[in-house]
Order: structure tokens, then sequence, then C-alpha cells
């Protein structure tokens, strides 16, 4: 058979025709905006206009992000979403809802409703006083109404659609919660208080939906009992990682997991996922020089043993000079390099899941 050139060109057309159709059917295609939701893992500022002490807009925190600026970001640089954005050819970092030196023309592309500090679990927003879940999704239907009353209808609804949403929470519920007061463990076994959250979350994500959410990226936990913090405290571990915190980790995300798979099927439309953090984490922690690391039981700031928020001072003599030697900032939280690794590995894994 002999197909002449125009046939060829018009099956390239063709294929290419089909190819691009497939692409643009991809949820990651045209991807208008990143929002947030979640806690200090994700918080690019929020907790910098609320009465509590859990902050970081001051220095050492920043000092390797866009000109030194210390944004209330609990890292030396950048967070993930900020990564995720850039990397859908949006902003290089994600506003904070409550900066007010944004305007909805700005969140139109990426907002983040984050506070550090908060979970699933009214009770851990409390001990803090910082912004609960619940209040999250009250931001956010603030930020609708202004979407539509600054784009109309058509174009807000498309934007929501559209959008990639990211929810990463959990640590706290457990480690400034659970473990420390004994509130809700008199009332629940750490099983039940990870089914008890996971309701919380699937309650979250059927509301997200219901609001027109489709596209959301869920993070579990990671490995929480090899946060600097978490060493200081495991004595009888010898300073080691806690393994029952890594396990309850472990445990808490196979749960997030089932819930999330199964909603994915009763929703229609709608493209959840739960991210592999956990094992990108592990790894580094366990093969630090893999990646460049040279330290990972101790952070960069202070001792790096327990500082955090106003603990990590400028005036300490100790903060270390390179913090890409490090895996974590300061004791609860990872550096701009760490956070990078994360999210290349992550976008790597959804890339698989969706070729
Ligand atoms: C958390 O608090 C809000 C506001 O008071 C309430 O509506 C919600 O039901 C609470 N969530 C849980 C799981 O108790």
């Amino acid at each position: 058979m002999n197909m002449g050139h125009k046939n060829i060109a018009a099956l390239w057309v063709l294929l290419l025709t089909k190819f691009l159709v497939a692409v643009s059917q991809s949820p990651l295609a045209n991807v208008p905006a990143v929002i947030v939701f979640g806690d200090s893992s994700v918080d690019s500022g929020n907790n910098n206009k609320i009465a509590t002490i859990l902050k970081s807009n001051f220095k050492p925190y920043g000092r390797d992000f866009d000109g030194g600026r210390p944004t209330g970001r609990f890292s030396n640089g950048r967070v993930p979403p900020d990564f995720i954005s850039e990397a859908f050819g949006l902003k290089s970092s994600v506003p904070a809802y409550l900066d007010p030196t944004y305007t909805i023309k700005d969140f139109a592309t990426g907002v983040c409703f984050a506070s550090a500090g908060t979970g699933y679990d009214n009770a851990t927003a409390a001990v803090l006083n910082v912004i609960p879940l619940w209040k999250e999704i009250e931001y956010y239907k603030e930020y609708q109404a202004k979407l539509r009353g600054y784009f109309g209808e058509e174009k807000a609804n498309e934007i929501i659609r559209e959008a990639v949403y990211l929810m990463s929470l959990g640590t706290n519920d457990f480690l400034e919660n659970y473990y420390v007061f004994p509130g809700r463990r008199t009332e629940f076994t750490v099983a039940q208080y990870e089914d008890f959250l996971v309701g919380i979350a699937e309650n979250f994500i059927r509301e997200l939906y219901g609001l027109g959410v489709r596209k959301l990226a869920i993070t579990g936990l990671v490995p929480i009992g090899c946060l600097p913090l978490e060493r200081l405290t495991n004595i009888f571990g010898h300073h080691g990682c806690n393994q029952e915190y890594n396990n309850v980790a472990l445990s808490f995300n196979k749960k997030l997991d089932k819930m999330v798979g199964r909603l994915n099927r009763e929703l229609p439309q709608a493209f959840l996922y739960t991210t592999k953090a956990y094992d990108i984490f592990n790894d580094l922690i366990k093969n630090p020089s893999k990646y460049g690391f040279e330290v990972v039981e101790k952070a960069c700031c202070s001792t790096g043993t327990f500082e955090m928020s106003y603990l990590c001072t400028d005036e300490n003599p100790l903060t270390c000079s390179d913090a890409s030697k490090y895996v974590f900032w300061d004791a609860f939280h990872p550096t701009e390099k760490t956070n990078r690794i994360i999210t290349d590995y992550v976008l790597q894994k959804l890339r698989e899941t969706l070729a």
C-alpha cells in the first residue's frame, strides 16, 4: 500500500490531535490555581495575622527565600506548594489568604488557607490558638464569593473546578495533642483516634467536593518520629527515631488511603490522590548522603534539637551556615532543600499515576 505524503501528514495531524486531546483531558492540564489547606508543612504566613505564639515571620526563617525575607513559612525558604505552583507554570510562591498585601486578583492563581499548628481535630488547633480546619473552609467559601464577585460566575467556577487543591495536616494531632495532653488519650485508643481523624478528613473532602473542588492531593503523615524534637524526647530510645510514632504515621496513612480510594470511586469526576511523601521522606532520613545531606538528627537552627518558632532566633550563634546540608531547618520542619526533593518526588509519582 502506498500512502502518499498527504496521507501521512494527515495521519500525523490525527495522532497529534489525539495526543493533545488526551493531554488536555488530564487533570493536570491547564491548572489555573493551586489552593492549599493544612498546617505548618504548607502555611505561607497566615499565622502572622492571628493571635498565636506559633509564628515564623522573623529571622532566621526565610533567609534563603526570595530577598532573604521571613514570610511566616516554617523553613529557610519555600515550602512544597510553592514548588508545585511553579511546576504548573504559576507563581513561584503561593500567598497566604490573610496577607493584606494581596488581592483576589493575586489569589485567583493560588492561595493558602493553611495555619501552622492546626490539625483535623478542633482540639489540636485550640492548643496554640491557631486556625481550625473548619475555619479554613469558611475562609475558602469567602474566597469563592470574592472570586465570583471579581471574575463572574462562569470564570470563577472554572477556576474552582480546574484548580489543584492540596491538603497537608495530621502531624499536630498526634505530636501536639494526642501524645502531649491527656484529653483525647482518655477518650480514644490511638487506633480509634486515627479513625476519628480520618472521619474528619472524609467530611472535609466531601464538603470541598460539594463546593466544586475536583482535583485534590492529600498528604498524610511523614515519619513524624524522626523529627529532631521527637528524637530529643525519645530518651529511652537513645534519641533515635520514635518507632511508635512512625508506626502511627504508617497506619494512619493506610486508613487515609483507603478512605480516599473509596471516595474516588464514589464521587463522580473527582480526582483524589494521596501523595507518597512518607516514602521519600523516609528514604532521605535513612540515606541522607544520597541526596547530598550531611545532618539528619539535628536541625540547622540553634542547637537543632528543640527550637522552633520564637525559640529559633537570629541571635543564636549555633545556627548552621549552610541549610542545604540539613534535612531539617528547625526541630519540627524541613529545610527548603528537603521540601524541594519531596515535591519533585511527589510530582513524579503523580505523573506516573496519570501516564
Ligand atoms: C469543630 O468545630 C466546629 C465549630 O464549632 C463544629 O462545627 C464541628 O462540628 C467541630 N468538629 C468536630 C469533629 O467536632
